[in-house]
């Protein structure tokens, strides 16, 4: 299995408690590697753009919304096999189907305030890595 990189976000709802330490440690503990990790405050605006994919959807508003309403953390994670390593420890979208152990499972508040996102394929990682961090950021 090749070596990968995927984006990884610690939501709004995660940051406001204060999570981002235990956050990191499971993802840590999950044998992903952070190689790029930033706090930024997304406009409405740019939390639109990132979420382009899910315009017709009727959350839609109320995403980009909570994806502006406080700091994120965005991440880059390296390890073989990254996109389905972190999106097994993030756990199910809605956290009443996560499974034990994952970080929605401890810590979402609902499937809109979930704690987490991750890049969900290759080619949306590369996209979504784009979007949020210059080549030199990158420091594996
Ligand atoms: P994420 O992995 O960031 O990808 C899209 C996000 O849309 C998802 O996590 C949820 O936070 C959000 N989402 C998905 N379904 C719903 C829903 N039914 N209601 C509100 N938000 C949702």
């Amino acid at each position: 299995m090749a070596i990968e990189r995927t984006l990884s976000i610690i939501k709004p709802d995660a940051t406001k408690r204060n999570l981002n330490g235990r956050i990191v440690t499971m993802l840590e503990a999950a044998s992903l590697r952070i190689v790029a990790q930033k706090r930024i405050h997304l406009t409405m605006a740019q939390a639109g753009v990132f979420y382009a994919v899910h315009k017709a959807r009727p959350f839609y508003d109320e995403l980009c919304e909570f994806m502006s309403s406080g700091p994120i953390v965005v991440q880059v994670l390296e390890a073989e096999d990254a996109i389905a390593k972190n999106r097994a420890v993030m756990g199910a979208t809605n956290p009443d189907q996560a499974a034990p152990g994952t970080i929605r499972k401890a810590f979402a508040l609902s499937i809109g305030e979930n704690s987490v996102h991750g890049s969900d394929g290759a080619d949306t990682a590369a996209a979504e890595i784009g979007y949020f961090f210059a080549g030199l950021e990158l420091v594996g």
